[in-house]
């Protein structure tokens, strides 16, 4: 198995950095996300690390290996990796059978027919396709077509395991559940997994780390409990999980709501002048009794197992959600009270 190590990586097309100072060591066996909107350079960073892509500046090793380095102009070829990467497109052949797909690295390599037999049907097991081997591509769905090139990326036994966003096409059901297939396939082989992905819960549910970027640039890296409560800036905020961004300003030592002087904060980190005041919609405690703010309520949205509020408190809208499906306890136009727990300052810009 290997650990990764990326120091000061950069990609230059052009004028366009697309990947700009990226730091990581992925230590051996571990699961980490790469996480951002589409354009932010998470494609190019694994491609890089694969060997498809040669980095501008800096240094990637695998394992004990310098795999690229601007420096000495080390770069070995992603066949010479040891890796195995899984696209979002399955990529599988469609004129070889699934046993010929998942068997061709191992033919590659010369190994011989019977142990090469032997290894694709265990890792057909493995990825629970083991009646498919005789069968094409076209008479497969898209998630055993998946798994089709997770069993061809693993069969070699690699030391990393790269994915590209394997599950964006396949429908919502079965990206959940083969969410748990990965994860499963991780655990039994303890390979090291870098994984990239633009969809949040997917980072969040799978990964020991998330590395959240944007724009070429590396906004923190974390596991997903501490980006989701300790996001290092507004964009991690904004990007991981839903949040209010509420005008705020600083009075003194203390951090109010623009036009509302019910309730303040201690200026911990010393801002100044205007700033953002941030609240996750499921951190508000709502109430018909007293609390920090007082504000009408003036939409509703009936989730199933919760209500989505939208709440005025002196202009601005705060989006409450509360747990329960009883939509009636806070009708439209009623007066309400918010209290705010766990709220993050930024500066506002
Ligand atoms: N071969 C290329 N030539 C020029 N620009 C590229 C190339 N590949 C990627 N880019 C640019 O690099 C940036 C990052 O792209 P990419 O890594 O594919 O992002 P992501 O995978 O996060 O959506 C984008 O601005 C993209 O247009
Ligand atoms: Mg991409």
């Amino acid at each position: 198995m290997a650990e990764v190590r990326i120091e000061h990586v950069f990609k230059r097309f052009g004028a366009v950095t697309a990947v700009d100072d990226f730091n990581l060591v992925v230590k051996d066996g571990e699961f980490v996300s790469i996480l951002g909107p589409s354009g932010c350079g998470k494609t190019t960073t694994l491609r890089m690390i694969a060997g498809f892509e040669r980095a501008t500046e800096g240094t990637i090793s695998i394992g004990e290996h310098v795999v690229s380095s601007s420096e000495t102009g080390t770069f070995v070829p992603p066949e010479d990796r040891d890796i195995g990467m899984v696209f979002q497109s399955y990529a599988v052949w469609p004129h070889m059978t699934v046993a010929e797909n998942v068997g061709y690295p191992l033919k590659i390599k010369k190994v011989p027919k019977e142990e090469r037999e032997r290894r694709v049907q265990a890792m057909l097991d493995l990825v629970h396709l083991g009646e498919y081997g005789k069968r094409y591509p076209n008479q497969l769905s898209g998630g055993q077509q998946q798994r089709v090139s997770l069993a061809r990326a693993l069969v070699a036994e690699p030391g990393l395991l790269l994915l590209d966003e394997p599950l964006s096409n396949l429908d919502a059901k079965l990206r959940e559940s083969m969410r748990f297939e990965i994860l499963e396939i991780q655990k039994k082989t303890g390979i090291t997994v870098v994984y990239v992905t633009h969809d949040q819960s997917e980072a969040m549910a799978m990964s020991d780390r998330v590395v959240v970027m944007s724009m070429g640039v590396v906004q923190q890296i974390g596991a997903p409990h501490e980006i989701y409560t300790s996001p290092a800036n507004k964009m991690v905020a904004d990007f991981i999980g839903l949040i209010n961004f509420l005008d705020g300003e600083v009075k003194g030592d203390r951090i109010f709501l623009v036009g509302n002087d019910s309730h303040s904060w201690a200026n911990k980190n010393g801002l100044e002048g205007e700033v953002t005041v941030a609240v996750r919609p499921e951190s508000i405690t709502m109430s018909a009794d007293g609390g920090e703010f007082c504000g009408v309520v003036t939409h509703r949205f009936y989730l199933g197992d919760s209500v989505d509020f939208r709440v005025d408190v002196n202009g601005h809208i705060v989006r409450v959600i509360k747990k329960g499906s009883d939509i009636e306890a806070f009708p439209d136009g009623s007066t309400v009270y918010l209290d705010f727990d766990q709220v993050m300052f930024f500066k506002r810009n």
